[in-house]
């Protein structure tokens, strides 16, 4: 198998997940039928599930059992599409396509979209809370703080607003582009290479090794979204090409050109590559096979 197709097997994992466990139960609950519509809209609308399987391959790394880390690397993918939602939306990128079909304002209204990012990010922290009791307390309860500190004010929506101010502004540096790029992207990928290794009681060494390997990753997967919104195919992506330049965002290939660019993220990649160069195993070769395919993906 290729790790495109080990991705898509995982990602397959997710979803079974995702909606026997969290769609039943929301219905059950009575929540309105057209907000749970406008969640499951974008949720089930496909979309790689890199957060989730990063969780899940720290924590076999670390020796937990999938199932039982399963709930938490979820509620990753819940935050993740939350913050999709309200990315598009005219306020921030305007942007009409998501995931392959009309963005989720297109369809549910501004009110709608905004409604249903709220909900999945709400909702995200007691699917991840259901990870205990096969995890135990101790170890749940710091993987829901640092999954609370990457999604928020000092986190992904930190970064988000370093976006909007850096769109208004001419001359922004590389540096601040890098910082708010690991604040936006980051954040939430290196908590799920950590939360993953937390999770399953790594020691403190292995979850300093998990945050390195996300943090490189991370920063990589944004320069390869930056130089894909130039040269990507939309139909591929399933969002648009382009509307960074059309909103005149300070991305990678606007600073430095895309050979610059494609260079820039190989060498993060090289440094995911020695984070977690002294482990070996099926869990280890995968996620170096992940840190590889980022940087030559097409989606
Ligand atoms: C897109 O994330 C937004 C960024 C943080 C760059 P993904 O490329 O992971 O989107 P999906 O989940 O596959 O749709
Ligand atoms: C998105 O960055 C970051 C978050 C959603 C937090 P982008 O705005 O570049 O993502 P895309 O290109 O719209 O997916
Ligand atoms: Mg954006
Ligand atoms: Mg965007
Ligand atoms: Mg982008």
């Amino acid at each position: 198998m290729t790790v495109k197709e080990r991705l898509a097997a995982q990602a397959a994992e997710v979803e079974v997940y995702i909606r026997e466990r969290f769609g039943a139960r929301m219905r059950e609950r009575g929540v309105p039928e057209g907000l749970l519509s406008a969640m499951e809209y974008s949720l089930m609308a496909g979309g790689k599930r890199l957060r989730p399987c990063l969780c899940l391959s720290f924590a076999e790394l670390f020796g937990a059992p999938r199932a039982s880390v399963m709930p938490f690397a979820a509620g990753f993918e819940l935050i993740h599409t939350y913050s999709l939602i309200h990315d598009d939306l005219p306020a921030m990128d305007d942007d009409d396509l998501r995931r392959g079909r009309p963005s989720n304002h297109k369809v549910f209204g501004e009110a709608g979209a905004i409604l249903a990012g709220d909900a999945l990010l709400t909702e995200a922290f007691g699917c991840m809370s259901r990870s205990w009791p096969a995890v135990a307390a101790e170890l749940v309860l710091p993987a829901l703080a640092e999954a609370g500190r990457a999604a928020g004010a000092a986190g992904m929506v930190g970064g988000q607003m370093l976006d909007m101010e850096f769109t208004a502004r001419q001359g922004v540096t590389l540096a601040e582009l890098a910082h708010m790029q690991a604040l936006k992207t980051g954040a939430l990928i290196t908590a799920s290479c950590v939360c993953g290794a937390i999770l399953a009681g790594a020691a403190e060494d292995g979850i300093s090794r998990a945050r390195e390997y996300g943090e490189a990753v991370g920063a990589a997967f944004q320069i390869v979204d930056d130089i894909l919104d130039e040269v990507g195919d939309a139909a591929t992506m399933g969002k648009p090409v382009g509307s960074d330049r059309e909103q005149g965002k300070s991305t990678y290939p606007s600073l430095v050109g895309l050979n610059e660019s494609r260079r820039l993220a190989g060498q993060r990649v090289d440094a995911a590559l020695a984070a977690i160069a002294a482990y070996d195993g099926p869990a280890a070769d995968f996620l170096r096979d992940l840190a590889r395919y980022i940087v030559v993906r097409v989606q």
